[in-house]
């Protein structure tokens, strides 16, 4: 079977290099194709960081195993990263951190082992990037949570969880506050439960899951969550088992897959020979188990658990008073190693799968909807305008649109309602949100709005507007702070 490989910028071909040494030294059954990804393929001028020939192989393939590559700075690029997670619909983020004997932290110091599988939701959120500037002084982020791509990460973090034993599966969210974001996603964690009877399943508030992590981290086993806040814990997670030099992470879809270790291209060690492969390392070990090749996955997870137990180290974690090993030298020795089993943590050998890949042509983008659409009606609509007066004189000009079909039910700034009460100590911005609604709550059409929307622009700048629509009779839009 043949991959695709992107060695990446920075200490990305220096640790692919190691890598792929041990991979071909367990004779591993894979043929590598190169593809040009990269700062220097931004620098030839293509756009997204890759080249068509790149996306091609990648698509044909279906497997790309990558190094850390850096986006370069300034406006108008994105990052090819999370270009190629989101193109390629790779939904689910998998990072496992377990306990590594040989790698010392505060916990493997109290003989607490752990063995912790992060899932990120790795398409949606905050990540899609789309954020506009309303005024001069405010910028807005989208976040989108769907109820197919949560259902979609969700399903996998439960089917992982049972194939790999795991006896509790929790929640990460913040429901309490962004009640229908968060609050979607932990109804879909809540439907899919119900199908996995045999899994504890428990929600936790992502504050109190940090502090829960760090204090009690082996009460945990797999913990599925959205993008952002997924990242931001999947870190923590990695300071637990010893920092980033041992984080894996694979980007699951289900026609393509990415391999990569979470850490950057470390500017700062590139070029030295001096970066510590582990996390790579780790990341093509579940590559090879990804594709069935569970033997050469464990003869060289052995290996590496072995390396550690016995003090090598490259420069970044292990016995300061032992020299530290570089990259080639630290990769020479996991290969010296081979066949060795480890005294704690070895894997079993279970034989190789026939590898078999899950990359096919699809002729049309698949549009992912929900079974069971309910009755929609619009109730009114959130106008957002640019304005520095005080909210009763807002308020009285924005009566005058009103008409005979909207109410002006509340203007709230920065979420916080400001009339028809508030408090002098609220402080504003110069961004107001005006809610209308219709009288009686009876439905309106796109063109009632259109009309209040013209008819307001005459007085205000609108910078952004939002539909209030209730759906199977339930309104589907949050309550300002105090309303
Ligand atoms: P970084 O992870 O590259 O470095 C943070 C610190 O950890 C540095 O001190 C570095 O020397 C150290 N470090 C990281 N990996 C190491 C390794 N394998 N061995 C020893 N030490 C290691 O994060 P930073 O500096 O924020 O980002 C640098 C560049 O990497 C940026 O351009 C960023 O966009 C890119 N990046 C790419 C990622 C990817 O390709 N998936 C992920 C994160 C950052």
């Amino acid at each position: 079977m043949k991959i695709a490989v992107a060695k990446g910028d920075g200490i990305g071909p220096e640790i692919m290099d190691a890598v792929l040494s041990i991979f071909n030294a367990n004779k591993v059954p894979l043929e590598y194709q190169v593809v040009d990804m990269g700062k220097w393929v931004f620098d030839k001028g293509f756009s997204n960081g890759m080249t068509p020939e790149a996306k091609q192989t990648i698509e044909e393939l279906g497997i790309l195993f990558k190094g850390p590559m850096e986006t370069p700075k300034g406006k108008g690029v994105k990052s090819v990263n999370v270009t190629a997670r989101k193109t390629w619909n790779t939904y689910a983020n998998k990072r496992v951190f377990q306990t590594l004997h040989g790698v010392d932290t505060v916990f493997s110091k109290a003989g607490i082992p752990i063995d912790i599988t992060i899932v990120r939701e790795n398409i949606e959120d905050t990540y899609g990037g789309i954020e506009h500037m309303l005024t001069q002084d405010v910028a807005l982020s989208r976040r989108f949570i769907t109820r197919p791509g949560s259902l979609q990460v969700i399903r996998y973090a439960f089917e992982m969880a049972r194939k790999n034993g795991a006896k509790r599966i929790t929640c990460g969210h913040k429901a309490n506050i962004m009640k229908l974001t968060d609050g979607l996603f932990l109804e879909c964690f809540q439907e899919v439960a119900k199908e996995y009877p045999d899994l504890k399943a428990d929600d936790v508030i992502v504050d109190d899951l940090a502090m829960k992590l760090v204090v009690r981290p082996q009460e945990f086993d797999v913990v599925v969550l959205t993008n952002l806040q997924g990242d931001i814990i999947s870190d923590l997670c990695a300071g637990l088992v010893g920092g980033l030099g041992f984080a894996p992470s694979a980007n699951i879809g289900d026609h393509i897959a990415i391999f990569e270790a979470v850490h950057g291209t470390a500017p700062d060690i590139a070029g030295k020979n001096i970066a510590n492969p582990t996390a790579l390392l780790l990341s093509g070990i579940a590559m090879l188990r990804h594709l069935g090749l569970m033997e050469n996955a464990a003869v060289i997870e052995n290996s590496l658990l072995f390396t550690l137990e016995q003090g090598v180290h490259t420069g970044d974690f292990g016995d300061k008073s032992t020299p530290a090993l570089n990259t080639t030298a630290f990769a020479e020795a996991i290969i010296a190693n081979l066949g060795q089993t480890p005294k704690h943590g070895a894997k079993a050998l279970l034989a190789n799968k026939p590898v078999t890949t899950t990359a096919f042509k699809l002729a049309k983008n698949e549009m992912m909807v929900s079974e069971d659409p309910q009755q929609e009606e619009i109730l009114g609509v959130d106008l957002f305008i640019e304005s520095s007066e005080q909210p009763d004189f807002i308020a009285k000009k924005c009566q005058r649109h009103a008409g005979v079909k909207f109410n002006l039910v509340n203007i709230s700034n920065r979420g916080t309602q400001v009339w028809p009460t508030g408090s002098v100590y609220t402080n504003l911005v110069n961004q107001y949100n005006v809610r209308f609604e219709s009288i009686d709550d009876s439905a309106l059409n796109q063109q009632d709005v259109l009309g209040l929307y013209v008819s307001l622009s005459g007085d205000f700048k609108i910078c952004s507007s939002e539909l209030l629509n209730r759906w199977g009779g339930k309104k589907a839009y949050s309550l300002a702070q105090g309303q």
